[in-house]
């Protein structure tokens, strides 16, 4: 089993998202897809309605997910951590418990590229926003799935 955790600030917008999409690109039977928040303002809460929209109109639904928060024990089961931007690094590599976990930890958007690129918080701005961080989620997931599917899963 492929472990992969999806990390943002309230694990109410993107790392929702990212959860879903990963999902709906791999096998559930071999590859395990969980997501988490950096802080803990929303702990039990459903994706935000804009998530769960965006993910609806492309047959995905993740309305079903509840808020947790990312911990340290994370490091312990999952093998690739995708944190959305440079704040969300910080705060994961900060509970890292040594460098060699810290490896785990990757921007979602440089999956396959050197760039550094973040998938900025859709939280204060309006739909259109959530449909950019849509696609560049997507765009970053079909990356992951094809390496976890082409590495025998
Ligand atoms: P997310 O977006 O990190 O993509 O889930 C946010 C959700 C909630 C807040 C900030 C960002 N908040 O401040 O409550």
């Amino acid at each position: 089993m492929t472990k992969v955790l999806m990390v943002c600030l309230g694990n109410i917008c993107r790392s929702p998202l990212a959860e879903g999409i990963l999902q709906s690109k791999t096998n559930s039977e071999f590859v395990f897809v969980d997501s988490a928040g950096t802080a803990g303002f929303h702990i039990g809460n459903q994706p935000d309605i804009r998530s769960i929209n965006v993910a609806a109109k492309y047959g995905i639904d993740i309305s079903q997910q509840s808020c947790r928060k990312f911990s340290a024990s994370d490091f312990e089961v999952f093998d690739y951590i995708y944190v959305m931007d440079k704040s969300n690094y910080a705060n994961v590599i900060a509970k890292a418990p040594n460098t060699s976990e810290e490896k785990k930890v990757k921007l979602l958007l440089s999956e396959g590229t050197s760039e550094i690129q973040e998938v900025p918080d859709p939280y204060y701005g309006g739909n259109d926003g959530f449909e950019k961080v849509f696609q560049l989620i997507d765009k970053a997931c079909d990356k992951i799935a094809e390496k976890i599917n082409k590495n025998g899963i």
